[in-house]
């Protein structure tokens, strides 16, 4: 079970919805099935209108990142993310700033969603 927390000047209050272990939902549909007035077009990980940034909120060593190849391409073109952040992410499971919510698959670890 992961306690996904969503925060936003869009929203009266932050929302922290239950995600379930094992399930691989995307950040996007987690957002969608609760009514999280989230940006998304494309829903592919192409437009970037999804861009979210993600905290880790669990104490635990965060899981392994796993950036698709899309979420590299839009992160770097928008300037959210640095050749050196995926690099990290990839190598040392250090979390970058930015993720793509159609793109970004919820784990079993507490985060906090900004948008
Ligand atoms: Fe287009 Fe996520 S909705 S990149």
């Amino acid at each position: 079970m992961a306690n996904v927390t969503f925060t936003s000047p869009r929203m009266k209050k932050d929302l922290t919805v239950y995600a379930v272990a094992g399930d691989t939902k995307t950040l996007l549909a987690v957002a969608k099935a609760h009514a999280i007035p989230l940006d998304f077009e494309c829903e592919n990980g192409e437009c970037g209108s999804c861009s979210v940034q993600v905290g880790i909120l669990s104490d635990k060593a965060p899981y392994g990142l796993a950036l698709t190849e899309k979420e590299k391409t839009v992160l770097r073109f928008a300037g959210k993310i640095t050749a050196q952040q995926i690099e990290d992410a990839e190598t040392k499971d250090m979390p970058p700033p930015w993720r793509l919510a159609c793109q970004f698959v919820v784990r079993n670890e507490d985060i906090l969603v900004t948008f």
